[in-house]
This record gives C-alpha cells, sequence and structure tokens, in this order.
C-alpha cells in the first residue's frame, strides 16, 4: 500500500488514561472516545501542521459557518487488532478518497492523504490499548471536516478543521430490525449530496426516523424521491435483498453512498458464487417477492453496521414479515468480511492494511 513519508505531527500526550473506566462488554456505539484526537486546521489557504492532543472539548466562535449552514463531512472506518497483537485498517484508502469527495461537494478543500494517514497511524499507536482483539471488537474512527470561519455569509469558508476522533465499538444494531419503506419523505435527490457523507444528509433523518420509531420501526428504507418505488438505502445503510439465490442491490448513484462495506460484499458474494444483481429494485416487485415466498433475505451494510439482518418491512401499513432462514447470505458474508479485517482469513484483494507499530 502507500508509502509513507513521515510529516511532522505536534503531539501532546494526555498524562492519564481513561481506558481503566471503560466496560468494553457493554458498549454503546458511539458514546466513549479514547484518550487523543488528531486535529489539523486549514488556514491563508493551506493545511497547517497536523497536532495529537488529549481528547477534550473545544471552542469554535458561535458564528462559525459550521453551525449556520452545516458545511461538514465526515467518515466511518474501523481499526481491528488481531490475535498477535497487530492492528490492521479496511480499505482507509476507499475512505480517504471519499472524504475528499464529500468535501469537494460542499465546497472545502481536500485533505492530504500523507496527513491523513500519518494521523491515523500515529493516533492508532498512542491509543492502541483501545482496538481490543476478538471478532466483533473494533475502534470505530470517525474524521471529519468542519468549516470554522466566524462569519454567517451563506459563502463556503476560507478555514477548515479536520479532525479525528476514536471510539471503541462492536456491531451498531445487535438485534434484527424492522423498517419503514419510506412513502412521503426523502433521504436524497438527483444533483444532491447524498452520494457524500455530509453531516446534514443525517440530520435530515431523524426527523422522518423519529416518527418510524414511534410505531416501532427502528429504520426507514429511503426510496427514490420522484416515484417512491425505487428503494435506496435503509437508514445509515445500504441495502441488500435476496430473490430467490440472487443477491440485489440498486447502483451507487448522485443519490446512493458508495459504501465500502457495500462494495465489499458484492466482491464476496461473487466470488463465493453468488449471483449478484446491481439494478434499480422497486417496492412493487419486493412486495410481490415477499408474497409469493421468493424473498428470502433483508440486509443493510455499513462500516458501523457491519451486516445488519432485517426481519420486516411495512409499506402502505401492510406488515411483511422476513422468513427465518439457515445459512443466510447475511451471516455467511458478514462472517466472511470479519474474518479478512480481524486477519483470520486470506486476503485475496488486498483490503486489509496494516497499521504500523
Ligand atoms: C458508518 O457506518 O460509519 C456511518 O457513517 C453510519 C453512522 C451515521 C453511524
Amino acid at each position: 500500500m502507500t508509502k509513507l513519508t513521515t510529516y511532522e505531527i505536534d503531539i501532546v500526550k494526555s498524562d492519564t488514561s481513561k481506558i481503566n473506566a471503560v466496560d468494553f462488554d457493554n458498549l454503546i456505539f458511539g458514546r466513549i472516545f479514547t484518550d487523543h484526537m488528531f486535529i489539523c486546521d486549514f488556514e491563508n489557504n493551506a493545511w497547517q501542521t497536523p497536532r495529537i492532543i488529549p481528547y477534550q472539548a473545544m471552542t469554535l466562535d458561535p458564528s462559525a459557518r459550521v453551525f449556520h449552514y452545516g458545511q461538514a463531512v465526515f467518515e466511518g472506518m474501523k481499526a481491528y487488532k488481531d490475535d498477535d497483537g497487530k492492528l490492521w485498517m479496511f480499505r482507509p484508502e476507499d475512505n480517504f478518497n471519499r472524504i475528499n469527495k464529500s468535501a469537494a461537494r460542499l465546497a472545502m478543500p481536500e485533505f492530504p492523504k500523507e496527513y491523513f494517514f500519518e494521523g491515523i497511524t500515529k493516533l492508532l499507536q498512542m491509543d492502541s490499548e483501545w482496538v481490543k482483539p476478538g471478532k466483533g471488537n473494533s475502534l470505530y474512527l470517525r474524521p471529519f471536516i468542519i468549516a470554522t470561519d466566524p462569519a454567517i455569509s451563506a459563502s463556503p469558508s476560507s478555514n477548515y478543521r479536520f479532525m479525528i476522533i476514536c471510539s471503541p465499538a462492536k456491531a451498531y444494531y445487535s438485534d434484527k430490525i424492522k423498517v419503514l419503506v419510506a412513502e412521503k419523505f426523502s433521504r436524497s435527490a438527483n444533483g444532491g449530496v447524498g452520494f457524500a457523507k455530509a453531516a446534514g444528509n443525517y440530520a435530515a433523518q431523524f426527523y422522518p426516523t423519529s416518527l418510524a420509531q414511534k410505531r416501532g420501526f427502528q429504520q426507514i428504507i429511503w426510496t427514490d424521491a420522484d416515484t417512491h418505488e425505487k428503494l435506496e438505502e435503509a437508514g445509515t445503510m445500504n441495502v441488500f435483498f435476496r430473490v430467490n439465490d440472487a443477491l440485489i442491490t440498486a447502483p451507487v448513484s448522485d443519490r446512493i453512498l458508495d459504501g465500502v462495506t457495500r462494495k465489499s460484499i458484492i466482491q464476496l458474494a461473487e466470488d463465493n458464487g453468488i449471483d449478484v444483481e446491481i439494478r434499480p429494485i422497486t417496492v412493487t416487485e419486493l412486495k410481490k417477492a415477499s408474497r409469493n415466498g421468493s424473498l428470502k433475505e433483508i440486509f443493510g451494510t455499513g462500516t458501523a453496521a457491519v451486516i445488519s439482518p432485517i426481519s420486516a418491512f411495512e409499506h402502505a401499513e401492510e406488515l411483511f414479515e422476513l422468513p427465518n432462514i439457515e445459512n443466510s447470505y447475511a451471516d455467511t458474508l458478514k462472517d466472511k468480511m470479519l474474518n479478512i479485517q480481524h486477519n483470520l482469513a486470506e486476503d485475496k484483494h488486498g483490503w486489509r492494511y496494516e497499521v504500523k507499530s
């Protein structure tokens, strides 16, 4: 993988660690953060010397543009520890490329690759105790960029802050989830920012999702904004449908995130002889497949969620239950992916990235 030139990072180490107070067996996603964080400011048209400092609150001017116009993008990545104590990441270059694609769409400057990889490496070296070995354990890394200009005119900022914070994590959903198929609200539109990991994409989901949650659903399956017929994403995940033995998922577009887990699952499914169809799939087709018994599985994929099986969906006030099946694609493919991520299986696509110690 990428040869790194070592860049200067200013480092201030924390005097104490919070790690002993953490119950690693009972983690709630995204609540606990490691001892350090990475910061790099964009000022005078250039990224300044990166810093790693103890995790702490920070001050921003109330007029900072991120608060007013949501000029913010982020990524989700994970680090894993194998049984020999080596640290690994999974396709980090894809996250690096995607944060810059998201940044470009939100008129933000690209972040340099060397800083990104050096920052992650140094941060993981310093907080390596926070990465626990064992399948299902990981350290979730959240790189993000925010607009910091103290000015409320509605135009792009001149100053930005890139940061990485890290949080020990297990899978996002512990059980199967029930989802509602969107009939009124939309997540994204052609020409919009649905493909980007723009912070506002997620905020805009909170209200419709909270309505769904009041009715006992954990997430929404988003449909296209024009017809509400094409099935696009599931909450914060890409979504797959198994009809008979074929695995179907929507093609990526302006409206759909190019998920790293999504494309890995497509590849692993193909490697295992599963027939994968990347094509639009409609609500009508899904309901018909459910009624005639050919719909076997639905699952979401994402870095946080890994693979999250769906037990039922509702559309037009009708509930459709998924069957309980043995040797599900969700379980099989999840296991194959976790084995690669945790250095327990051959990595024939070169997805694993060793974090140097
Ligand atoms: C991820 O899977 O990393 C995500 O970005 C989802 C997050 C909103 C929890």
